[in-house]
């Protein structure tokens, strides 16, 4: 019952107290976590029609749904193309994604080198899992994964980052190339 109240205001007074409460980026993940999945299952309340368009370009469409005035604590609604994603990529933040509409493949990745040479990276895979509405992903700033929806259809998530991603200087990973460039994200408010 308390699930169907949660509302997105809620949601993000919730996650400023426990980001005042701890700096700490797996006390924050392992506490927003349920909260996340609270306000995914409460979709009635914040997610509108507009939240499905996509960026075909992208391969998903960003909705941001809120971020606080120094860009920390964003929140955003992402809908992703039948039969793509999004590359190989960290966050360069604290992540928690929580299904909201449809399942989604995430594949999770391990860096091989030390990062020392610029643009350079090997990453190797090391196993994938389909989350669907209700479940919870996290990462940890240096995480590295990748999403693809493997439906016919547009699914969407909801995905909580310490900090907006395009103020974090997180990359996106080519395991072919063996390359690490920035990874800026085009969304819409
Ligand atoms: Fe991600």
């Amino acid at each position: 019952m308390a699930i169907a109240t949660y509302t997105l205001e809620q949601f993000v007074r919730d996650l400023r107290r426990i980001t005042t409460e701890t700096p700490d980026a797996r006390e924050v993940i392992s506490r927003v976590r349920p909260l996340a999945r609270d306000l995914a299952l409460a979709r009635e309340g914040w997610l509108t029609p507009k939240h499905y368009g996509t960026d075909a370009a992208q391969g998903f469409g960003a909705h941001l749904l809120h971020e606080d005035a120094d860009h920390t604590l964003a929140v955003m609604a992402v809908a992703w193309v039948p039969g793509h994603g999004a590359p190989p990529h960290n966050h360069g933040t604290w992540a928690v994604v929580a299904g909201v509409d449809g399942p989604e493949t995430n594949v999770f990745w391990k860096r091989l080198d030390d990062g020392s040479r610029p643009g350079y990276a090997e990453i190797e895979k090391q196993g994938s899992k389909v989350f669907d509405a209700g479940d919870v992903v996290s990462f940890l700033p240096d995480s590295i994964h990748s999403v693809l929806n493997e439906t016919d259809r547009v699914t969407v998530s909801l995905h909580i980052y310490g900090k907006h991603l395009n103020y974090t200087g997180r990359s996106q990973f080519d395991p072919a190339k063996k390359t690490e460039t920035p990874f800026l994200l085009k969304f819409e408010r």
